[in-house]
């Protein structure tokens, strides 16, 4: 018997990217249902080359029985319809942020801790897009020369914000006094260094997901993190520039091994042939991409290095999926 699966946010640019990477993976499904709110309800989407029809999403439907049902419709369905729907006996693969710091949801990176999810059923948090891409490469580092501090930078692609964003960047690319909607300043010929809303520390709450998430997922809290993000003129990928200190002296050759030899990570690391990943270059792949590893000047406890992966896939998509296909493995 093969799966059934049901995809709440079909129709967003997360959703889209779950359902080209649902056909592409070797999962056995035989029933897939789709979920959108009333503005797309009855639209029609093509999977595995037949149409299926985007259903309403009402609490009825999520009572019924699935294998698994992958949201990406934002926090406050998430916040609505994701215990409804693990009430009644489903497990929930949530996108959004809503439920990933409450105490007892696993928040899941698999190459790093899908461990965790050994017979759970319930909801399961799919991390920020940027702390996924930081965590994949910082979880082998830290095994090996444990983490003290972490700071970080990040480059965001406007896919991240959703569907509309992308429009906004095109139209504005057409039309530069095309006016911003999506966000607070116009985005093309920019770089804004504001996502999600401000707290009143000063940080935003984007910052505090790649601070809060890094930690939970890495199972410890005393690991100092400082984070900017910032919302740069790209459709597709995440950059991030991080400055990494260890509790031991760092190799930089054996850092490169390790990263090379870990699941999910391909290394671009020889500059001088112009050789280091870019976010044009990997958009639409799964793996996590690592470069410009360079030992610090000062300390030979601390390095930088230059991160980029595909927000819509494994910062998104595909990490979901995969958290799929690994409670499959462990059935
Ligand atoms: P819809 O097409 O009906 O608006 P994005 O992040 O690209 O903006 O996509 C958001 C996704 O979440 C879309 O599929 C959108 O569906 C869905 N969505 C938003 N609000 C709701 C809601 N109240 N109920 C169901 N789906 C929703």
């Amino acid at each position: 018997m093969g799966l059934t699966i049901g995809l709440v946010g079909a129709t967003g640019a997360v959703g889209a990217k779950m359902l080209e990477i649902l056909e592409e993976r070797k999962l056995s499904i035989d029933t897939l249902r789709v979920f959108a709110s009333q503005r797309s309800a009855g639209k029609k989407l093509e999977y595995n080359n037949k149409e299926i029809v985007v259903e309403l999403l009402t609490e009825e439907v999520m009572k019924e029985k699935y294998d698994y049902l992958l949201f990406s419709a934002g926090g406050s369905v998430s916040a609505k319809y994701a215990e409804i729907a693990a009430e009644a006996g489903n497990i929930v693969i949530d996108n959004s942020s809503y439920w990933r710091m409450k105490e007892g949801i696993p928040l899941v990176v698999p190459e790093v801790n899908a461990h965790i999810l050994k017979n759970y059923r319930g909801i399961i948090s799919n991390p920020n897009c940027s702390t996924i891409q930081m965590v994949m490469t910082l979880a082998p580092l830290h095994r090996r020369y444990k983490l003290k501090k972490v700071v970080v930078s990040t480059y965001q692609a406007v896919s991240g914000s959703g569907h509309n964003a992308i429009v906004e960047l095109e139209n504005q690319i057409k039309d530069p006094n095309y006016p911003n909607k999506v966000y607070p300043k116009k985005i093309f010929g920019n770089c804004i260094p504001h996502i999600d809303t401000f707290e009143d520390n000063g940080f935003t709450r984007e910052e505090l997901k790649m601070i809060y998430e890094t930690q939970k997922i890495l199972e410890d809290s005393t690991i100092e993190i400082n984070a900017t993000t910032v919302r740069v003129p790209v459709f597709y990928g995440h950059s991030e520039s991080v400055y990494l200190e260890f509790e031991e002296k760092v190799d930089v050759n054996e850092v490169r091994d390790i990263l090379s030899n870990a699941s999910g990570i391909v290394v671009q690391d020889n500059p001088v042939n112009n050789e280091y990943p870019t976010p044009l270059e990997t958009a639409n792949t799964d793996e996590t991409y690592v470069g410009r590893i360079r030992k610090d000047l000062y300390n030979d406890r601390a390095l930088s290095l230059w991160i980029v992966a595909d927000n819509l896939r494994k910062g998104a998509a595909t990490n979901a999926i995969q958290i799929m296909e690994a409670m499959e493995a462990m059935k």
